[in-house]
């Protein structure tokens, strides 16, 4: 069962380096068996779903189009706020009778929201039609849980509250073959009063440099255009490693070899140094669009957040960082309706986002988790004073989006084609090295490449145009 406290608990060393083996009774377990996966949450998820999938695969599963036509379906879910939370419990609850019409089907539960007690229990006590619950730490014991679960048939909880281990050799289905997500690090120490992370992923913990060059190099030769770099707060990697500006070092390492896009997720303004800025600018393949997460304009705010610097010196970053590369693109995270938010506060936040001049943003009201500090503070402030702040806030952060993509127009922006929109089938979509998306017409045959083209049309969150 898991355990929020001990989660929270940071000790130093202990970190395990282990490497993964499919042990050999389990290869066969899929055999003429389907699976499907549910994916919630931020890109840790997308890619622990990949690991699960080439888990599976090498159990002889293969993957099923829908969770009715699989016989294993996993929900790898997130806790970050309610809804989200709220959304899987909806989902699993419509699977009830199904469960019950496919009596030798598999239901899993994974992810962030089972490393809460809370949620478990709930589980346990309202959900009969799950089988298995697994956590974050221990989802390279799929095959062992599988194969426990074909002799037993016994409902099974095993989700561990340590800090976590990391192993290297998991296998991996990629669900794009062009762009590819590599965890640098695993957790976060951050401890932002109001987040759950911390409590649900452990300790952050850096994998070895050398390890994450050589997913690079694979991926750059299995023809992937750009690799997306994972952790919950970058520019921390190596500190655990004992490595000096460790970040910009791998960055560079990422950079020399020669894979034509970089990016990274998620940054973090209280590490963020300075060389990783002039990291940016001396590279072409390290794209000049940074996601920067700054949750409040006003300063009291981010001290109660336990952010780790004030509004002033988010301003002056985000002024060095134009400064130095001009054409740089921003986004970021903000919530409304912290604990306490006096109406000076979200004017702040208004005032910050007038001066950053975002190209888009992640916009939240803030959703109490239990365990975290936050869900303790006092709070006077009204739903719909927190509703209309984010109206306000979406309304500014649509102008600037607009006002930012309008110097776009008759502009050529290169385009890793992802292949025909989902809304408009005759369109190709795709992201330009300022991370902005594109919806563009072009001859046929363009998926995976990277293409030149021309801006006809400038939206707030979207552009339009043409391949050359
Ligand atoms: N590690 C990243 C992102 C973590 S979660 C970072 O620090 O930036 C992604 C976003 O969810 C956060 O940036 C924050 O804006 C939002 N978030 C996290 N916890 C929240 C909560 N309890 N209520 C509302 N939004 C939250
Ligand atoms: Fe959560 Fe803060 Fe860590 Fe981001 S840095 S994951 S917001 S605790
Ligand atoms: Fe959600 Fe866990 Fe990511 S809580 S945002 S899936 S780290």
């Amino acid at each position: 069962m898991p355990d929020l406290r001990a989660a929270a608990k940071r000790t130093k060393g202990e970190v395990q380096y282990r490497t993964f083996a499919m042990p050999e009774e389990a290869k066969h377990l899929g055999t003429g068996k389907k699976y499907h996966i549910y994916t919630y949450g931020c890109q840790a998820n997308v890619r622990d779903s990949e690991t699960l999938s080439g888990l599976l695969e090498q159990m002889d599963y293969t993957k099923a189009e829908t969770g009715e036509e699989a016989d294993l379906v996993i929900f790898n879910t997130c806790a970050v706020r309610r809804n989200a939370e709220e959304h899987v419990f909806g989902n699993l609850g419509e699977l009830k009778s199904w469960r019950r019409s496919h009596p030798d089907a598999i239901i899993c539960v994974c992810g962030c929201m089972v490393q809460e007690e809370a949620v478990v229990n709930e589980l346990l006590r309202s959900y009969p039609q799950v089988d298995l619950i697994f956590g974050t730490h221990n989802i390279y014991r799929l095959p062992y849980l599988l194969m426990d679960y074909d002799k037993t048939k016994e409902k099974t909880v095993e989700v561990f509250s340590g800090q976590g281990d990391v192993m290297e050799n998991m296998p991996v289905r990629r669900s794009d073959p062009y762009k590819g997500y590599v965890n640098i690090m695993y957790g976060c120490n951050k401890f932002c009063t109001y987040c759950i992370v911390p409590y649900t992923r452990g300790k952050e913990r850096s994998r070895h440099q050398e390890d994450i060059i050589r997913e690079v190099e694979e991926l750059k030769e299995q023809g992937c255009h750009e690799v997306i770099l994972l952790g919950q707060n970058v520019n921390a990697y190596g500190k655990d490693l004992g490595m000096e500006d460790g970040f910009t070092q791998l960055l560079e390492a990422v950079a020399e070899t020669g894979i034509e896009r970089i990016r990274f997720y998620t940054s973090h303004p209280r590490d963020y140094s300075f060389s990783t800025i002039l990291a940016m600018k001396k590279y072409p393949n390290i794209m000049k669009a940074l996601h920067l997460p700054v949750q409040s304009g006003s300063t009291a705010v981010l001290k109660r957040m336990n952010r780790g610097y004030t509004a002033e010196s988010y301003l002056k970053l985000v002024a060095d960082m134009k400064r130095e590369i001009p054409d740089i693109t921003f986004t970021t995270d903000l919530i409304v309706g912290f604990p306490d938010e006096t109406d000076e506060d979200f004017q702040k936040t208004l005032d910050l986002v007038d001066a950053c001049a975002f190209d888009g943003a992640f916009t939240f009201i803030y959703s109490p988790r239990e365990g975290t500090p936050a869900a303790r503070f006092e709070d006077h402030i009204p739903m719909h004073v927190k509703k209309e702040r984010l109206s306000l806030l979406n309304e500014k952060i649509a102008y600037y989006g607009h006002l930012n993509n309008q110097k776009y127009m008759d502009q050529t922006l290169r385009v890793l084609c992802e292949g025909p929109s989902k809304k408009n089938p005759a369109v190709y979509t795709g992201y330009s090295e300022e991370n902005k998306l594109v919806n563009f017409t072009g001859p046929a045959g363009l998926d995976g490449k990277i293409v030149d083209v021309r801006i006809t049309k400038t939206l707030s969150f979207s552009l339009n145009g043409m391949a050359l």
